[in-house]
């Protein structure tokens, strides 16, 4: 079993999406293993994406991402990692395929309504960053 981390991003829970989100991840086959609702400060958020940090797009990311609230969710499955992120679609829905969530509900390449990890080690990362071991463990 592999898992994943899935944010529900502030344009989507600002829309109202969370909970068609989380249904079409359960209707992809994933399991919801744990969730919550937080709003980030943009320390946190610089934190989360510092993989980005050198990319020209990192600080309006980051505000954004502290814009409003977001829910965070760990999802379990037996390739969760990619097939998330085939349930999310492209980053930029212009590119994104029928049927995906960012397809469905993006609003442009930034305010594109999901993230998921996209590796085992970032998956670790991303995970530990939102929940602790208490909560991982139901
Ligand atoms: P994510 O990490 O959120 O799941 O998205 P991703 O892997 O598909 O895309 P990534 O390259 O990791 O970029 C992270 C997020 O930064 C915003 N972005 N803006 N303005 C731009 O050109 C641009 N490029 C990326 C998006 O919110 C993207 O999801
Ligand atoms: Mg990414």
């Amino acid at each position: 079993m592999q898992r994943t981390l899935c944010l529900v991003k502030p344009d989507a829970v600002n829309r109202n999406l969370v909970g068609r989100i989380l249904s079409m991840i359960e209707a992809g086959g994933l399991r919801i293993i744990a969730l919550k609702r937080v709003r980030l400060t943009l320390a946190q958020a610089r934190g989360f994406y510092q993989v980005h940090a050198e990319r020209p797009f990192f600080d309006e990311l980051t505000r954004y991402m502290c814009s409003g609230p977001l829910v965070a969710a760990v999802l379990e499955g037996e390739n969760a990692i990619a097939d998330y992120r085939a349930l999310m679609g492209a980053t930029d829905p212009a590119e994104a395929a029928e049927g995906t969530i960012r397809k469905r509900f993006a609003l442009n390449k930034e305010q594109n309504a999901a993230h998921g990890s996209d590796a085992p080690e970032t998956a670790a990362f991303e995970i530990g960053y939102f929940f602790n071991r208490l909560e991982l463990e139901g």
